[in-house]
């Protein structure tokens, strides 16, 4: 199959980063069409670990170039300092596309975010404090600085005139807050405009015409279903669409096209920030998944609330994304563990329900039905074959892929590349 997808099938965190740059050594192309530097993908390559935020991770090994569709929301300062780490490590990026629609986050953005969050006291979503729902809500009314207006002078000039006004307004007069002056951002941005020139193109034309000629296109998603604007746990959720569906938006193609979608996620549950999350465990057990897998947070450093694996979210994604094939990561973290847990539906006011509820009140009401299965001893870290893993992981997964209803394509058993077992090569689903 010549396009591929990556999603977050949990609250994003899955390991994704893992799985593109997987995949992505077979591509042409890997694509970003969603989110911004809310996105944290870890990398290692051959024992350097590599941070990225918002270019594709796909960038190390794509053949054709790595690709931040419409959809994306750029921050250009966090952009140039990825690159500008990436070049530091040799690595090659002048193959990075950078869409002519995509919208620029700038410095009110930011501020917004973080004044928002504030006056929401402890009703606050728990935001990275990126700037990126407020870029979104400045697209969604239109008001929104796109690739194409930074590069002409006089568009971007007037459009910054005009938003500065509005959000000077909305901070000295409802946050109380400083007024921010045209002339401390314009110049900067502007140059970064110029700066960026030299990789923005139609990259709607560039990909459709790549899947025209049957080349391999990896779709990478960044954040995960339940954190979709529309599909997840609204309002604890981020500014985009998480699901497959927002990738043909994100960069602009039919929704045929997509062939193969995969769903990414942990043995477990994690999630960052404010909102319900049913399975969570607030007890040792939780401590001991939490450290044994590292599970703080890349952008923000803040520790991951975890919790037992969530079939009902599963098949909730599974549904509103399409996927056909399960990638499942961190298998490795339960070796040594008694048994593991799995929930297979919620009670929700003495019933047993099968569904995600939309009200959160019931969400918050809703108790897992866990299943408790057996774990294993061995170390499983160089396992390459799924059938050299102890029966009870292999019990595990069986449960896990039947639960959910999709075949599993690939188990992670550790962070490095090499670490991953391959039950069905991703590209010929
Ligand atoms: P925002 O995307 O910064 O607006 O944050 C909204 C919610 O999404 C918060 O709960 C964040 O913690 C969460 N979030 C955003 N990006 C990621 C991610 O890449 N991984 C996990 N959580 C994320």
């Amino acid at each position: 199959m010549t396009a591929v997808a990556v999603v977050g099938s949990q609250w994003g965190d899955e390991g994704k980063g893992k799985n593109t740059d997987f995949l992505s050594k077979d591509a042409s192309f890997a694509v970003r069409s969603n989110g911004g530097n809310n996105a944290g993908h870890t990398i290692d390559i051959d024992g350097q670990e590599f941070k990225m935020r918002l270019i594709p991770s796909g960038i190390f090994a794509a053949g054709k170039g790595a690709v931040i569709g419409n959809g994306v929301v750029i921050n250009p300062e966090v952009m140039f300092g990825e690159l500008a780490n990436l070049e530091k490590s040799g690595i090659d990026t002048s193959k990075l596309r950078i869409s002519n629609r995509a919208h620029i986050i700038l410095p009110y953005h930011i501020l917004q975010d973080k004044y928002q969050e504030e006056a929401k006291g402890d009703k606050k979503i728990g935001t990275t404090q990126n700037g990126i729902g407020p870029c979104y809500m400045d697209k969604a009314s239109r008001i929104g600085i796109r690739v194409c207006d930074l590069l002409e002078k006089d568009t971007f000039e007037e459009k910054l005139r005009a938003n500065l006004k509005v959000k000077n307004e909305l901070f000295t007069k409802v946050y109380g807050k400083p007024a921010l002056k045209f002339e401390d951002i314009f110049d900067q941005y502007y140059e970064y405009g110029q700066k960026m020139k030299k990789y923005v193109t139609d990259t709607s034309v560039l990909i459709n015409d790549a899947l025209d000629h049957n080349e391999k296109v990896l779709f990478e998603g960044a954040q995960g279903t339940m954190l979709d604007i529309d599909e997840g746990t609204y309002p604890y959720v981020t500014s985009s669409n998480t699901i497959s569906g927002g990738i043909c938006s994100g960069i602009g193609m039919g929704a045929n096209r997509l062939n193969t979608v995969i769903g990414v996620c942990k043995a477990y549950t994690t999630r960052v920030g404010e909102g319900p999350f049913p399975t969570e465990l607030l007890d040792e057990v939780g401590d001991r998944i939490r450290e044994t897998a590292h599970e703080y947070g890349t952008v923000t450093g803040r520790p991951r609330r975890v919790g037992w694996f969530d079939s009902v979210a599963l098949r909730h994604a599974k549904r509103v994304s399409g996927i056909n094939g399960l990638s499942l990561n961190l298998l490795d973290v339960f070796s040594g563990f008694d048994t593991i847990k799995i929930a297979t539906a919620y009670e929700l006011d003495g019933k047993k329900i099968d569904y995600y509820p939309a009200s959160l009140k019931e969400l918050y009401r809703c108790k897992p039905v866990y299943e408790e299965l057996p774990a294993w001893n061995e170390d499983i870290t160089q396992v390459k074959n799924y059938e050299d893993l102890p029966e009870n992981a292999k019990k595990f997964l069986h449960r896990v892929s039947e639960l959910v209803g999709v075949p599993l394509v690939t188990v992670s058993v550790g962070p490095d590349r090499e670490q991953t077992i391959v039950l069905k090569n991703p590209w010929e689903l």
